[in-house]
């Protein structure tokens, strides 16, 4: 089990990142350590060529599909980048939503153009679920050539249903693409039974080291060949550049690690977000959860703590780590996007705190967490009303 050499803090950001597993750790030293190109013929390069072999099938055994469908790629961001422009090549209308990571949603106005008739934001409730018979609707004009729909909300954990939008997008000719960023690892994938055409995931999500991911190109997809990056023709030309072996060694580790956890972390992180949802809702009051915890990724609670500005409250636990629920990876904070397409005001939307826990959680750093999140919470709203 992972070790915080900080003990004194409550890691919850696992949705920016997650701690390294110990064998993702290991995995990578040893590939580091060694020497060889996976590309060479000699034995080292064979060597090298074997980890990466091995942690294709290790991912792949994670999303139950072939080892040969992996393309691996430098994260998610180039993984939906690569997605999304080769699919672009299909011609036809594009549709994705409000909700989606910059990663998605300003790759499509980009490679769209932002053009109404080839880019299609489809709106999403208050709970943050996309209104599925609008999709319907714009898939029944014969227009729309792919759909990507992000498998779950990096800000919120709410879960898309990806079943009926496979079925109505595959039913009118479309192709299905998802970022799975904050999914995989966390909550069983099964790529035999959902029938994406595209996946988008990234390692350092589920414990795999940050800077590598992978695209799932399902054997047989008509794909007009676009890769982004140009050279020597490694990932069977979808990626080219040396391969990061020491990267994909941990990548693939690290998948085989969640892999075998899944079916134990899944259900204790769940029971330590709720454990942490409820006392902060029973001793903060007059704050909303946003998203039903039912559609919820288990890890993740996003809370708007009414009339407590996020970045004071975030200020005032400095040994709890969580994140605003506004997009601020540019470092200009801005209200975030997905809180505003969920029908927030910006003032909400700046209240709102996302905890994200992990597969190293424990329920001791969760009960401090609450006690610091409560306090927190009680400082600001009492600084701010304070007379002058
Ligand atoms: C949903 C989602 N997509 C894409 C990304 C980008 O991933 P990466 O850091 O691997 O580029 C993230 C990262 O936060 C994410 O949460």
């Amino acid at each position: 089990m992972y070790q915080s050499p900080d003990s004194d803090l409550a890691y919850l950001d696992y949705n920016a990142t997650a701690p390294t597993r110990p064998e993702a750790l290991k995995a990578t030293v040893e590939a580091m350590s060694a020497v060889g190109n996976a590309s060479s013929t000699h034995r080292s390069g064979r060597h090298a060529a074997e980890r990466v072999d091995l942690a294709r099938r290790q991912v792949a055994e994670l999303l139950n599909c072939a080892h040969g469908e992996i393309v691996f790629t430098s994260g998610a961001t180039e993984a939906n980048n690569l997605a999304l422009r080769a699919a672009s090549g299909i011609g036809g209308r594009l549709v994705t939503s409000p909700v989606e990571h910059p990663a998605v949603l300003e790759t499509a106005k980009t490679i769209t153009s932002g053009s109404p008739d080839s880019l299609m934001l489809l709106p999403v409730d208050a709970d943050g679920l996309v209104d599925l018979d609008a999709l319907r609707k714009a898939l029944a004009t014969g227009e729309v050539a792919v759909v990507s729909l992000m498998a779950a909300n990096n800000e919120t954990g709410v879960i898309t249903d990806l079943g009926p939008v496979v079925e109505a997008a595959h039913r009118a000719g479309a192709l299905v693409h998802t970022d799975a960023t904050q999914l995989v690892g966390r909550l069983p994938v099964d790529l035999a039974e959902t029938d994406v055409d595209l996946l988008s995931l990234s390692a350092h999500k589920f414990g795999g080291p940050q800077g590598v991911g992978a695209l799932f190109v399902r054997r047989g997809t008509p794909l007009p060949y676009r890769p982004l990056l140009i050279g020597g023709g490694q990932e069977r030309g979808w990626r080219a550049g040396t391969l990061n072996v020491p990267g994909i060694a941990g990548a693939g580790a690290a998948a085989e690690a969640a892999r075998r956890a899944l079916a134990t972390e899944a259900p204790r992180i769940a029971q330590l977000r709720d454990a942490l949802e409820d006392a902060l809702v029973e001793r903060v009051g007059d704050c909303r959860i946003n998203g039903v915890r039912s559609t919820r990724l288990p890890g993740v609670t996003s809370i708007t703590f009414n009339g407590a500005p996020a970045d004071a409250v975030l200020a005032a636990m400095p040994d709890v780590a969580a994140s605003e629920g506004s997009a601020c990876s540019s470092g200009a904070p801005s209200p975030s996007h997905v809180l505003l397409a969920m029908g927030h005001s910006r003032e909400e939307a700046d209240s709102t705190v996302r905890f994200s826990l992990g597969y190293a959680t424990t329920a001791p750093e969760i009960e401090r967490a609450a006690v610091s999140a409560v306090r927190a919470v009680r400082h600001v709203r009492a600084a701010l009303t304070a007379p002058l």
